[in-house]
């Protein structure tokens, strides 16, 4: 069988995906373009309404490009097949399979059901009580290429029910993976050759506090899992600032195999707006988890998600979102417009911000973020630091600006704080995975731009 997946959503849905892949590779089926796959999988997010239009044109050029190629079918997973379930097969009859996020586990063996099976349908839309197992499947098997970035997921499902979320509505509640298991797959993506690994959850500081965790709480497994061996940079995604312990701050301070940069969604700057989100902080409790952050590592840097528009929020709430922003001094930000979703609370709060001041709210919000990016960017311009090369580089420029000179390839790298640093080398060697110690030269609005010192090294 030849099959093709295609992700939207969240690192989440990229780590289901990936498993997937793995596993069929591992049963000796074979990835392909989507145009020549017998099996189309399409994994989905519901999160806000743009996702969820991109997925219902993309099932409609499907169902185009399989006219006239018996066999063929289509795989909906994710959040928005848990939402809408079943009434994917009336609308696209070439849907054969619809999974929910719990379901993942089973889908390589439905799969094969399918392909067995012209006239079945399937889903599989239940919600299980705990972490399903999943198999590991070999990593390197089928060929495969093993990352040097490796994502962990350590739990499913959300339990905070934020006021605008449907997140714990079609991933279920909150289920943490057992530690033992966590450490046993992180262990496997070292041996193989990853060098980083990022735990992912929708609220990892609330890992264990379920009925499913054995006891560890997100501080333990931390230390467990910076404990092992060929490990160089550990990351963790994503954090609720109300769950944030003191231990995972002074973890901060203590393990410097974490990476120096936290992402941490504020969602609002209005405590009145907070309350409303039930997001069960306030901007006092924020700025305070901050200063113990830069206490704890003072070179750490902070991303956040905003929502703009959230309904009622005026025009001094939205300034005070302005503020916050400015008084943290993020280094990035991802700012959403505020989308009604089907079951959230928040469908019930009125007024709703009209689209037209979201917009123009999102356009402040961008250009003052774009400048303290800018400032941040600038003031590495001088300063050595470690990258690892994560891909060639789009950019086909050096430090200078200039068309690159005969022999030189351009390459991105990252560093430790996870910003993309451009760098023109000599020679065409693939140096993904490689780590070199650099030299900023040039500061771009998203981008650096570097000279490479020495030469590099590997794991
Ligand atoms: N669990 C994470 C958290 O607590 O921040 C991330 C949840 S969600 C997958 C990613 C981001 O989408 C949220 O942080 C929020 O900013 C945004 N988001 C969620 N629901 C939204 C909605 N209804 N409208 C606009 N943005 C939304
Ligand atoms: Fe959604 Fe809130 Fe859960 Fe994040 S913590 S997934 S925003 S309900
Ligand atoms: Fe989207 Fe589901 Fe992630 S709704 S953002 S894919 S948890």
């Amino acid at each position: 069988m030849r099959f093709h997946v295609i992700t939207f959503g969240c690192q989440m849905n990229v780590g289901d995906s990936d498993w997937l892949s793995r596993s069929l590779l591992a049963l000796g089926w074979e990835r392909v373009p989507a145009a020549e796959a017998d099996v189309v999988v399409v994994n989905t997010c519901s999160v806000r309404k743009k996702p969820e239009e991109k997925v219902y044109s993309l099932l409609g050029r499907l169902r185009d490009m399989m006219q006239g190629r018996p066999g063929t079918f289509v795989a909906v997973g994710g959040c928005l097949a848990q939402q809408v379930g079943a009434d994917f097969f009336g609308r696209f009859p070439h849907v054969r399979l619809v999974f929910g996020t719990d379901a993942t586990a089973s889908v390589p063996q439905a799969l094969a059901r399918l392909a067995a099976e012209p006239r079945l349908r399937l889903s599989l839309l239940d919600f299980s009580e705990e972490y399903a197992p999943r198999e590991r499947p070999d990593l390197a098997g089928g060929g495969q290429v093993v990352p040097d970035q490796a994502f962990v997921t350590i739990m499913q499902g959300c339990d905070n029910f934020c006021a605008y979320c449907i997140v714990p509505h079609v991933r279920g509640r909150q289920k943490s993976r057992a530690a033992a298991d966590v450490l046993a797959e992180c262990r496997e993506w070292l041996g193989a050759g990853a060098s980083e690994l990022t735990l992912l959850g929708q609220n990892v500081n609330s890992y264990g506090q379920d009925a499913a965790g054995d006891g560890t709480s997100f501080a333990e497994l931390l230390y467990r899992v910076a404990e092992l061996p060929g490990l160089r940079r550990l990351r963790f995604t994503t954090s609720h600032p109300k769950d944030i312990a003191p231990e995972v701050i002074r973890a901060f301070a203590e393990l410097p195999v974490l990476a120096p940069h936290l992402h941490l969604p504020l969602q609002s700057g209005s405590d009145r707006i907070l309350a409303l989100m039930g997001r069960k902080y306030d901007r006092a409790r924020y700025l305070e988890i901050v200063a113990a952050l830069r206490e704890a590592r003072p070179e750490l840097t902070l991303s956040t998600d905003l929502i703009v528009g959230f309904p009622t929020e005026t025009e001094e709430e939205f300034g005070e979102t302005l503020s916050v922003v400015e008084e943290v001094g993020f280094e990035s930000s991802f700012f959403f417009l505020y989308n009604d979703r089907p079951g959230v609370r928040s469908v019930k709060i009125e007024p709703k911000v009209s689209e037209a001041v979201k917009t123009r709210r999102l356009l402040e919000l961008q250009a003052l973020q774009d400048g303290l990016t800018e400032k941040a960017y600038a003031a590495l311009v001088g300063t050595e630091t470690e990258i690892m090369y994560v891909g060639r580089s789009r950019v086909d420029r050096d430090a200078e600006g200039s068309a690159l000179a005969e022999g030189l390839t351009s390459w991105a790298g990252r560093d430790a704080w996870g910003r993309v640093v451009n760098v023109a080398v000599s020679g065409d060697a693939d140096l993904t995975g490689a780590f070199a110690r650099v030299k900023i030269e040039k500061a771009k609005k998203h981008s650096l731009t570097a000279t490479q010192l020495g030469a590099t090294w590997s794991k």
